[in-house]
Order: C-alpha cells, then structure tokens, then sequence
C-alpha cells in the first residue's frame, strides 16, 4: 500500500496541467468520490490498527499534496477567467496591435547617412536654433545678405534664429576639430516661405564637409557622382552648373537626370530633363579662417542637399506638405515592418 502512495506522489510531481479540462480531469482522477485518494481512506478504514497507525500519515499528507495542487491551479484559472463576461466568446480573432513604423523621410535621412558613413564621413550636430554668427557672419554673409532678411528667416531676436541650413554645423565643427575633417551634418533647417507644394517652412538637410591638404573641385565631383550612384542606381547622370553662395567659391549646383520622366520632360523636372539635387562648391578661405582653420595649408569642399528633395524623387511624391500631414494611408506604404 505504501507504495502505491507513493507512486501516485511521484505522479503529481510530474503533473503539467495547462487548461481547466485538465484540471477537471485531475480532480475525478484524485480527488472525487471515485478517485484514488478515496480508494485509499475507503482501505484504512478496514484496515488493522497498526497499518491504520503506520499509513494514516502518508495518506493525509497525500490528501493535502492533492488538495494544494487543485486549489492553486484553479485560483490561476479563476483569475484568467474572471476579466471575462459570461457571453466572451473565445474563439473570436484577437485585436491586432498597432506597431509604429519610420516616416519615410527618416528612411530617406537613414539612407544617405549610410552611403556617406561607407565614404568614411562622421556625422555631427547642432542647434536649431542658432546664433546670427555660425548661420550668417562666420559663413561670409554679408550684413545686407537676403538671406537675414525677415522674408527668408525666422527671428527670435535681432541676433538669434532659426537655422536657416545645417551650414551653421559646419562652423561650430570647423570651430572645435582639426583638420584633416571629413563630416555630415543632418538636421531640420526653417525657412519663413509661403507654404506650398514645392516649399514648405521647414526641411530637412544633409550638408558636408571635407577639409584636408590639397582637396580639388574633382574630389567635390568625384564623391557626388559616387554618392548619386549608391543612391539612384548606374545610370544616374549629373551635371553641375556655375552658382553663388556666399561660404564657397567656385560653388555650383548639381542636377541629376529626372528620375520621374527619365528625361522625356515632366512638370517635377519643369520639362528640362534635368533636377537639381544640391548645392555644393569650395569652402571659401575667409570662412576656414573665420573658423581659426589655417587657410594657407589647408582647403576643402562644402555640399548640402535636401532631404525631401530626394524622397520627392525617390518616392515620385510631387507634394511635399504631405510628409507632414500624418496621415496614415501615406504613412502605411512605407511599412518596413510588415
Ligand atoms: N547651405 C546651402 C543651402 O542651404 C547649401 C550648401 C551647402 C551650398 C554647402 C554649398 C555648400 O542652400
């Protein structure tokens, strides 16, 4: 008899019970009017005072192994079912779960900063909001510059704005390293325009620098046509032409073939074949010595293009405002995830 006791012990360590059948189930097996642990009062009833003595113990000891198992299971059981109404009809679909995914302007953002990266370009930022100095002064705008009109910038105060490009990074880099410098610099700019479809009052820029001995406007090509490639594929073609910016000279600006109408003539491309895709040129020497750079021994090159320039013909959306509309039937077509 004790053996059987103890069998039906080892039985319960090894008990795996997941769901409330075979909780049922346990009881009628143990525990019920028919169940084990009344075979085993039913045989100490008739049983002689010494084995009464010598097996009660383990009997009741069992009897309360049992009960405990039951009892916890069932409390586990309850709990789960207790958040449920009556009517919870089980067998219906879960409600699926949200996930957010990445705008596609980060996607964007996330692609041109690996394909520099693998040129070997660190990345840095700054401040949005930014001093007349790093956004205007030390990049050789001169006092009646447009640019510093309020037309084209939000002021804070007569000497503190909103960056108008990320070219203001590029000072306080140049300002804080040494060359030789090979850096981009990612950043939302702001630009107090009429808001329409080909302009809005704030994007987004990827500009860089390269500062080093003896850098040409060929190295300045070399990189862009490189970079357009990893971007747009082989047959991507570029063209630069003469342009002015205050902090570089030579500057020029370069077009890629239109991505949209392949050249045949769209209105993104305003019939030309051609898009312009950023704006680039040599630091010019008075910005590098306003930064405390040896103007003398070193040189170098500036680029900076926007982000949603490159989405816009990336993802052929021909209106920019709508990467700041939020709204999901746009938002759901760039899902990575599922
Ligand atoms: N800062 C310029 C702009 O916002 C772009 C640029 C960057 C041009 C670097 C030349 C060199 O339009």
């Amino acid at each position: 008899m004790i053996e059987e006791i103890n069998n039906v012990r080892k039985e319960i360590e090894k008990i795996e019970i997941t769901n409330v059948e075979q909780l049922e189930n346990f009881r009628i097996k143990y525990l019920s009017k028919k169940g084990k642990l009344s075979d085993f009062f039913d045989w100490l009833k008739t049983a002689k005072p010494d084995q009464k003595k010598e097996l009660g113990k383990p009997i009741n000891e069992l009897k309360n192994i049992l009960q405990n198992t039951y009892e916890y299971y069932k409390a586990q059981f309850d709990l789960l079912i207790s958040g449920l109404r009556e009517d919870t009809d089980l067998t219906l679909p879960g409600i699926s779960i949200n996930i957010g995914t990445k705008h596609p302007l980060t996607l964007i953002q996330e692609e041109l900063i690996g394909i520099f990266r693998k040129f070997g370009f660190a990345i840095t930022d700054g401040p949005e909001i930014e001093d007349d100095w790093h956004n205007f002064s030390a990049l050789n705008f001169p006092d009646n510059h447009p640019a510093r009109d309020m037309q084209d910038t939000f002021f804070i105060d007569k000497d503190i704005a909103l960056r108008t490009h990320t070219s203001s990074v590029q000072v306080r880099y140049m300002e804080k390293n040494k060359p030789p410098m090979r850096v981009i610099m990612p950043g939302r700019v702001y630009r107090n325009e009429a808001i329409s479809a080909r302009a809005n009052c704030f994007f987004h820029q990827i500009e860089g620098l390269y500062i080093d001995e003896n850098v040409s406007f060929a190295d300045l090509k070399q990189t862009l046509y490189y970079f357009v490639k990893e971007l747009f594929g082989e047959t991507v073609k570029i063209r630069f032409r003469p342009s002015y910016f205050p902090f570089t000279e030579p500057s020029a600006e370069m077009d890629i073939n239109c991505r949209i109408c392949a050249g045949v003539g769209c209105n993104v491309c305003k019939h030309s074949g051609w898009v312009e895709i950023l704006g680039c040129g040599m630091v010019d020497p008075e910005v590098l010595t306003n930064c405390g750079i040896d103007s003398e021994k070193y040189n170098g090159y500036a680029f900076g293009l926007g982000v949603e320039r490159v989405a816009m013909l990336k993802y052929d959306v021909k209106d920019l405002r709508i990467y700041f509309e939020n709204d999901l039937r746009f938002l759901n077509q760039f899902n990575t995830i599922s």
